[in-house]
C-alpha cells in the first residue's frame, strides 16, 4: 500500500484530504505543528473513515524530527499543506512568513531529496496570479504578489521548478487554489478559524450563528454586476479528491505541472449572502464598508487543464457548499474546542 505523507494533514484542507486518502485505500502519515489546527480534526477523521492515521506533531522546520520520520517510513509521496495563510498578518510578521513557509519547504524538500522521495503535491493559490488583466485565469497568465504571503506562494513554486529542473527524478504538481469553503457532508470536520476570521464564507456563518454581529462588505463600487467583489468558490471536498488525482497521477505526469482547482464559476459577496440566507433560512445582517486594500474586483478559473490532465472537476454547487458550511458551523459552534 502506498504511503503519503500530509503536512499540516490536521488543518481545514488537510483534514478533508486525509479522508479521502484514506477511503482511496492509501496510508497516511500527518505532520503538523497544530499552530493553526486541533488534533480533534484527525480523531473525528479516523472516526469517519475507522482507519488509522500516523500523526507527528513536528515543525517542516524541523530537520532532525523530519528525517527520522522518512527513515521510518517509505513516504511515496508528500502533500504539502504546512504553512502561514493570513494576508493581513503576512504584512505584519512577513519574516515569520519567509521562514515557515519557504524555509520550511526547503527543509522538507531536502530531507525528501536525502530520504530518495521525489513526488510532492503543493497547495499554491490564485494570489499567484495578482490582478488578473482578464477571467477567466489560464495556468499560462503572468503571476506577481502583492504582499507577503502571496509572494511565498510564488517564490515556493519557483523553487520547485528550478528543483524539477536540475534532477528529472522530480515529480511536482502546484495546485492552485481559487476560494476553498464547505464542509465534509458529516459535520464532523470543517474550517475552525482562529480568532476573527479573514474569509467571507466563516464570517457569513459565524454571523448567522450569532458569534458575530454582522458582516462587513468590502466594497460595493467594483466593477462588477453589482459592485461587490467576485470569487470562485469551491467544495474543500472536490479540491481534496483533486489531491488524491494528484498523488494518483504524478509519476505519469512526470516533471511539473500546474493546476488550477476552482469550478469556473464566479459569486459575488452579495450573492453569496443571499444564497446563504436563501439555504439555511438564518438572518446575515451586513454593511457595505470600505474595499480591503490588496482586494481584487474579480477572479475565477478555467480549470480545464485539470479536468483533461487529471480527469478531475468540481461537482459540488454553491448551494451545496453553503448547506454543508452550515451544518459544520451550526453544529460545532466553537469549531473543534
Ligand atoms: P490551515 O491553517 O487550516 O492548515 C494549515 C496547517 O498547517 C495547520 O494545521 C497548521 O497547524 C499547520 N502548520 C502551519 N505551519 C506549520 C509548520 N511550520 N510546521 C508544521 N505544520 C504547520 O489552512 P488551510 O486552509 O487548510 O490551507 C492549507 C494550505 O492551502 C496552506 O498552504 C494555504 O496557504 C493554502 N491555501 C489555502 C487557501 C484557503 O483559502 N484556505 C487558498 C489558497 C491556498
Ligand atoms: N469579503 C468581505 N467581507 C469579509 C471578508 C471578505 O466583503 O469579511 C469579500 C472580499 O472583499 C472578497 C470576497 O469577500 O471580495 C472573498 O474574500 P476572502 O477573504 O474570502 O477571499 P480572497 O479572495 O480575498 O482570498 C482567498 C484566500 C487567499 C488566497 C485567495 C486566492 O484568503 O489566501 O483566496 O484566490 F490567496
Amino acid at each position: 500500500m502506498s504511503t503519503v505523507l500530509v503536512t499540516g494533514g490536521a488543518g481545514f484542507i488537510g483534514s478533508h484530504t486525509t479522508l479521502l486518502l484514506l477511503e482511496a485505500g492509501f496510508e497516511v502519515v500527518v505532520v503538523d505543528n497544530l499552530s493553526n489546527s486541533s488534533i480533534e480534526s484527525l480523531h473525528r477523521v479516523e472516526a469517519l473513515t475507522g482507519k488509522s492515521i500516523t500523526f507527528y506533531q513536528t515543525d517542516i522546520r524541523d530537520k532532525a524530527g523530519l528525517t527520522e520520520i522518512f527513515a521510518k517510513h517509505k513516504v511515496d509521496s508528500v502533500i504539502h499543506f504546512a504553512g502561514l495563510k493570513a494576508v493581513g498578518e503576512s504584512n505584519e510578521i512577513p519574516l515569520e512568513y519567509y521562514d515557515q513557509n519557504i524555509y520550511g519547504t526547503v527543509n522538507l524538500l531536502k530531507v525528501m531529496e536525502s530520504a530518495g522521495c521525489y513526488r510532492m503535491v503543493f497547495s499554491s493559490s490564485a494570489t499567484v496570479y495578482g490582478d488578473p488583466a482578464s477571467v477567466p485565469i489560464t495556468e499560462d497568465f503572468p503571476t506577481s504578489a502583492t504582499n507577503p504571503y502571496g509572494r511565498t506562494k510564488l517564490f515556493i513554486e519557483e523553487i520547485m521548478k528550478d528543483l524539477s529542473a536540475s534532477n528529472d527524478r522530480w515529480n511536482m504538481v502546484l495546485l492552485r487554489y481559487f476560494n476553498p469553503i464547505g464542509a465534509h457532508k458529516s459535520g464532523q470536520i470543517g474550517e475552525d478559524p482562529q480568532g476573527i476570521p479573514n474569509n467571507l464564507m466563516p464570517f457569513i456563518s459565524q454571523v448567522a450563528v450569532g458569534k458575530r454581529e454582522k458582516l462587513s462588505i468590502f466594497g460595493n463600487d467594483y466593477p462588477t454586476p453589482d459592485g461587490t467583489g467576485v470569487r470562485d468558490y469551491i467544495h474543500v471536498v472536490d479540491l481534496s479528491d483533486a489531491h488524491v488525482k494528484a498523488v494518483q497521477k504524478i509519476g505519469a505526469l512526470g516533471g511539473i505541472s500546474t493546476f488550477n482547482l476552482g469550478t469556473g464559476n464566479g459569486y459575488s459577496v452579495l450573492q453569496m449572502v443571499e444564497t446563504f440566507i436563501k439555504e439555511t433560512g438564518k438572518s446575515v445582517p451586513y454593511e457595505i464598508v470600505e474595499r480591503r486594500p490588496g482586494d481584487i474586483a474579480e477572479c475565477w478559473a478555467d480549470a480545464s487543464l485539470a479536468k483533461d490532465k487529471l480527469g478531475w472537476t468540481a461537482v459540488h454547487g454553491l448551494s451545496e457548499m453553503i448547506e454543508d458550511t452550515w451544518r459544520w458551523q451550526s453544529q460545532n459552534p466553537d469549531g473543534f474546542k
